[in-house]
């Protein structure tokens, strides 16, 4: 069976990498699935980009359409033509698309039109905010998809208010959350591959209990459209991020969008209390995750980390499609203003002895559940 695999961006390159990775023990057994990848080129810095290939031993992609940045029409438009073109070459016997960008939508509708069944990794979430541009992309993708893999009950759930049920042609399974597959695989080697700590200078936090790790800073990271493009949100957030640097520095591994306009409105946050840095590794990231106060973010894949690793989080979002680490009381919605994110840190401050988030995101074996899927289809 050949499988076509459609990445384009960061988060796209470590979900697809373990899949990818289950695909090849799978193989060892009996040869059974050809993955041909295909990268659209939506993510093409370095550390946007080939950081995640060499890090992660992701296969060198057999097509990389070079589409680069564009408004949503004109990316979504070429990339679904370049897709059609090796969709047609290649003839797979599936697309395999992960989350909710417009590499998603466009290899979803690329193969949909083609009569290719589509397997939908991450399939489910909703936020039930039309604004987003990933709620348009996840709900188109879901409805051409043949193949539904959700991350948790509640993406199930999703999908039967919408009539998407398992049976009739479609396969709709819950088999838990592939980046949690991918901490629990990375975790254990994350401290002796990642000196970033030591690099910037961050420090175990003095505390009267040995086995807290915690260092004393606080993380973040905004890329979020809602945020970015609007400046009297991105303004306010950076002015509470320069607050709550007061208290011990903020670290934001900036997005490369968030620099385009923080330079476009000529936006700095103090560099004493918010230290800007260039987006880092993943092994980087689990590492800054992993000893941080708190953690303050517009990212989905940032939110389940941090509720993993049980760090508070705080999402400067107005709604989530990960409900299970809100209702769980790890993270905690703030939005925007100012106000609310300091009182929303401090409120996830008061309490910083270690705790046990419940796991409502599979038992770490999703992409090993995925592949049998796979193998299975004519
Ligand atoms: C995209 C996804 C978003 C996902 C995020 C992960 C869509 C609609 N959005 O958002 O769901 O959470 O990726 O990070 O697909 N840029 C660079 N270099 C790069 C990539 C981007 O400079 O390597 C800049 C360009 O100015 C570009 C802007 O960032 O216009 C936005 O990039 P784009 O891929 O359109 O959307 P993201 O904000 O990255
Ligand atoms: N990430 C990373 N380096 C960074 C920021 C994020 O490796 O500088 C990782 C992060 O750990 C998570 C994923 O990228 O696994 C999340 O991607 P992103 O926030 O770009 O997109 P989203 O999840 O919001 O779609």
């Amino acid at each position: 069976m050949k499988i076509a695999t459609i990445v384009g961006a960061r988060p796209q390159f470590i979900k697809a990498a373990v899949v990818s990775r289950a695909i090849q023990i799978s193989n060892k057994k009996k040869k059974k699935i050809q993955e041909i990848l295909v990268h659209t080129g939506q993510h093409y810095d370095y550390l946007m980009d080939k950081v995640f290939f060499e890090e992660l031993d992701l296969p060198q992609p057999h097509y990389h359409l070079g589409v680069g940045s564009g408004s949503h029409g004109k990316q979504t438009g070429i990339m679904l033509e370049r897709i059609e073109a090796v969709l047609q070459k290649e003839k797979p016997g599936a697309v395999l698309v992960y989350g909710d960008t417009n590499s998603t939508l466009a290899g979803a509708l690329a193969a949909a039109k083609l009569n290719i069944p589509v397997a939908h990794v991450e399939a489910g979430l909703r936020s039930y905010n039309r604004r987003m541009p990933e709620e348009i992309n996840r709900l188109l993708t879901d409805h051409l998809s043949t193949f539904l893999f959700c991350p948790t009950t509640q993406a199930v759930q999703n999908l039967l208010k919408e009539g998407i049920r398992d049976g009739k042609g479609k396969i709709v399974k819950n088999v838990g959350d592939v980046m949690y597959d991918s901490i629990l695989y990375y975790s254990k080697i994350v401290e002796k591959k990642s000196t970033i700590l030591r690099d910037l200078g961050l420090f175990k936090l003095k505390t009267q209990n040995s086995k807290l790790k915690t260092h004393n800073y606080y993380l973040a990271t905004l890329h979020r459209a809602e945020n970015t493009d609007d400046p009297k949100r991105l303004k306010s957030i950076l002015k509470a991020l320069n607050e709550i640097g007061k208290e011990a520095p903020v670290i934001l591994p900036l997005h490369p969008r968030t620099k385009k306009v923080m330079k476009i409105y000529n936006l700095s946050p103090d560099n004493h209390r918010v230290k800007l840095i260039e987006p880092v590794s993943y092994l980087n990231m689990l590492t800054l995750e992993k000893y941080a106060r708190a953690i303050l973010t517009d990212s989905g894949g940032v939110q389940k980390e941090a509720y993993w690793f049980g760090v508070p989080c705080i999402t400067l979002r107005d709604e989530t499609e990960w409900v299970e680490t809100v209702k769980s009381g790890w993270n905690v919605l703030v939005g925007a203003e100012t106000k609310r994110i300091i009182q929303g840190v401090h409120e996830a401050m008061r309490e910083i002895l270690p705790r046990k988030a419940p796991n409502a995101f599979g038992n770490g074996k999703a992409s090993g559940k995925i592949v049998d899927f796979l193998i299975k289809i004519r």
